[in-house]
């Protein structure tokens, strides 16, 4: 009999399998079984007559489906929206549909419904869909309510608590966490009322996915606009539900700021970083279920709560405690690493003797290279990051290869960014056969994308 394993398949396809083998809580060679098996029950019921076409989710029936409320709004993007409602399938959801009159405009009620396997529902004063749930219950009897696409319209109203449709009444009445997925002209969304707007909505709790940049539907157009890709929306929405154990059992090393390197008592050789997107990451693998250290640099911000930290100063000191804290499942290179240091500490403080010092330098060890080419005890997923401040991505190709990591994340850190030391970050995921510019967020943002990016790439071995 023929065989074929799961590496032979395409890369989409394998992360669709991570993706659903995550959320079931199953290794990937155990989801592709249960699928196979599934198929298999599938296609003797067919040959029987009248078998179920894709029950939701029809491999686990003894398990209850998470359920979330799908409002799609009138945008160009809304055809990937009925992709979305595979995705959710997939990440073993029920999903319900509402669409608003715009989007009916992009995609029907008929479609929507025919894939989610439940009526759209669309209307606030249909009394069918009255009669039927309500939407104080449309609301309410979900576990999560995703906006995808949202559009600038629907945000301005959200934002401000209109209840004149179906949507946003919905959205007004409900008490369930809710994942927005924006989608327009990039002149729209950086229009400084959809900033504002989206600024409530994120201090009202609401979670931001994307846009993402890129082709804009219009000819020519280009830009900060584009809806995030289903499958990120599916994984995003999936981990919000689960999101306190997608790392759990699972110990992840952190490094972050900056390191310092003296040249006598008093004086030292250090960078502007402030340590806040390495610190990110760790509370965001933390509020993930793993066990986090974070090798941090001095810095001016709290511990991360439960996270174990362990305060270095200089680059020697950073691999000697990150060696110590192995083994680990992931590392994340977080910490602007002094490339040198002074090749003398001189014991008492340097005096003005007429002409100003002449200071050697020697090479630093590189703790990300040294540990992505550790010959045994390597973590499974090393992740760097690139600061730059031109070709961004050319250099960090160069720096995946050359570091032997397995990602890196790319960033421009020139000063006119205002990324050292600010609260926002914008980052390109360079994988190694990939790359992925995500929108400008904030470093928390940052953090939340790349645990959940982290979490699905480690079920794809989970035992
Ligand atoms: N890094 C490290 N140890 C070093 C230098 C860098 O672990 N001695 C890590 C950083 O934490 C980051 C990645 O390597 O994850 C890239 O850091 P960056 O400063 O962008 O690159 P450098 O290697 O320093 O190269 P260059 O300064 O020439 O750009």
């Amino acid at each position: 009999m023929a065989s074929l394993t799961v590496r032979q398949l395409d890369e989409k396809l394998k992360q669709r399998l991570r993706l659903r083998a995550a959320k079931n809580g199953r290794s990937v060679e155990d989801e592709v079984r249960t699928i196979l098996r599934s198929a298999a029950a599938d296609a003797e019921s067919f040959a029987g007559g009248g078998g179920p076409a894709r029950s939701v989710p029809s491999e686990q029936p003894q398990k209850a489906a998470i359920r979330v409320l799908l409002i799609i709004g009138g945008g160009i993007a809304a055809y990937k929206s009925l992709d979305l409602i595979r995705r959710l399938q997939d990440g073993g959801a029920r999903v319900r549909c509402v669409l608003t009159r715009a989007a009916q405009h992009f995609v029907t009620p008929l479609a929507a419904g025919a894939l989610a396997g439940q009526r759209a529902y669309t209307d606030l004063f249909d009394s069918q869909s009255e009669f039927d749930i309500g939407h104080i219950r449309l609301a309410r009897d979900t576990d999560l309510i995703v906006i995808a696409p949202a559009t600038a319209d629907l945000i301005a109203k959200m934002a401000n608590g209109h209840a004149d449709d179906l949507a946003t009444a919905a959205l007004l009445a409900t008490d369930k966490p809710v994942l927005l997925a924006p989608a327009m002209n990039p002149h729209m969304w950086t229009a400084k009322a959809t900033q504002r707007n989206l600024m409530q909505l994120k201090a009202d709790g609401v979670r931001v996915i994307g846009p993402n940049a890129g082709e804009m539907a219009e000819r020519g157009e280009a830009g900060i606009g584009r809806m995030a890709e289903p499958l990120e929306i599916a994984a995003a929405a999936i981990a919000m539900l689960h999101g306190s154990s997608a790392l759990a059992g699972r110990r992840v090393l952190v490094t972050s700021g900056p390191t310092s390197e003296p040249l006598d008592p008093v004086r030292v050789l250090a960078n502007r970083s402030s340590g806040k997107q390495g610190h990110a990451i760790a509370a965001a693998a933390a509020a993930a279920g793993a066990d986090v250290v974070l090798i941090s640099g001095p810095v001016k911000l709290a511990d991360p709560p439960g996270v174990t930290v362990m305060p270095i100063e200089t680059a020697q000191q950073m691999l000697a405690a990150v060696e110590k804290a192995l083994p680990a499942d992931v590392a994340i290179f977080a910490a602007a690493v002094a490339d040198w240091r002074p090749r003398q500490v001189s014991a008492n403080k340097i005096k003005k003797h007429g002409r100003p010092p002449t200071i050697a330098l020697i090479e630093n060890p590189d703790i990300l290279s040294t540990i992505a080419h550790k010959k045994s005890g390597r973590p499974r997923l090393v992740i760097g990051f690139a600061a730059e401040t031109a070709d961004v991505i050319g250099n960090a190709k160069a720096k995946l290869k050359k570091k032997g990591c397995d990602w890196v994340l790319a960033n421009d850190v020139s000063p006119a960014t205002g990324i050292m030391g600010g609260d926002r970050n914008t980052v390109h995921l360079v994988t190694a056969t990939d790359v992925e510019s995500w929108p400008p967020q904030s470093k928390d943002d940052v953090a939340r994308t790349l645990i959940e990016r982290v979490a699905l790439a480690l079920a794809d071995n989970k035992p």
